[in-house]
């Protein structure tokens, strides 16, 4: 089954003109992109910075209606819920965490105590009362982690959550994202330029670049979605594919 379906996604841009204020450009950032994503794949997009991956994921969110094509998220069906997790936390600095988390809860999770059980299982047990200010960066972004996932999502769309992070808080939060991807049985879509991450992460990398956004290869990763980002099993599907596409990564 099609989780979420792109058709001839086709996405412009006015951009002011270097020599004349008064006169705007056309930038198509992304023209006739058709793509399908199945339930429960975990598809990253690997690409230079500029291109439209975040553009593409505020497209499928909703958030951004400008755009020509046909846009279908299996959302009805099953009750599907979509949730985010984005490189910036977005928390609102008079809310504690739990009141962060309960902000954008269902009244299902809320009945369910969800919203302290995820914080807890996310490390953050004693920090539900406290304010984004007084967090570290590490616990805003578990905090963003729990938020993604209090409603139980079935699809998730993740914009290089794990940036600017040093690399044990790093992986260790990237793990736990998999396994709360696991559990809840999530179609995922990652953005990100880190190719170990995306290969411990994926069923599939599309790796692209250019503008309008350009496909370059949509490789299957036949690895378990459990191995770490150090592990000799992400290491040796790396050294696979920096070896057979090297022209790819100098094109990233
Ligand atoms: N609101 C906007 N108005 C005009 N141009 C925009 C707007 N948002 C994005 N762009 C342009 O669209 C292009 C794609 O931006 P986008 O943020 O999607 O890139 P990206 O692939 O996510 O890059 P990065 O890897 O750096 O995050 C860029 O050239 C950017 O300048
Ligand atoms: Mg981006």
């Amino acid at each position: 089954m099609i989780d979420i379906s792109i058709k001839n996604l086709n996405k412009s841009f006015l951009q002011p003109d270097s020599e004349n204020k008064h006169k705007y450009n056309i930038l198509q950032i992304i023209k006739d992109l058709n793509l399908n994503i199945k339930q429960n794949e975990v598809v990253s997009f690997v690409g230079p910075s500029g291109i439209g991956k975040s553009t593409l994921l505020n497209i499928l969110s909703g958030y951004d209606k400008q755009y020509k094509g046909d846009i279908s998220i299996n959302r009805e069906i099953n009750n599907k819920k979509l949730s985010f997790i984005f490189q910036a936390h977005n928390l609102l600095p008079w809310l504690t965490s739990i009141e962060n988390v309960k902000l954008i809860s269902n009244e299902e999770s809320l009945k369910n105590d969800s919203p302290s059980k995820i914080l807890n299982e996310l490390g953050l047990g004693d920090f539900l009362n406290s304010y984004p200010n007084n967090l570290s960066g590490g616990m805003k972004r578990r905090v963003s982690i729990a938020r993604a996932f209090v409603n139980e999502p079935n699809i998730l769309l993740m914009d290089e959550p794990f940036v600017s992070l040093e690399k044990p808080l790093a992986n260790e939060l990237r793990e736990k994202t998999i396994e709360l991807i696991n559990k809840n049985n999530v179609t995922a879509i990652l953005v990100t330029h880190d190719l170990r991450e995306a290969i411990m992460f994926s069923d599939r990398i599309i790796f692209c670049n250019e503008k309008p956004m350009k496909i370059l290869l949509d490789k299957e990763i036949n690895i378990k979605k459990s191995f770490s980002y150090d592990s000799d099993e992400v290491d040796e599907v790396y050294k696979n594919i920096t070896m057979n596409y090297p022209n790819i990564l100098k094109a990233m």
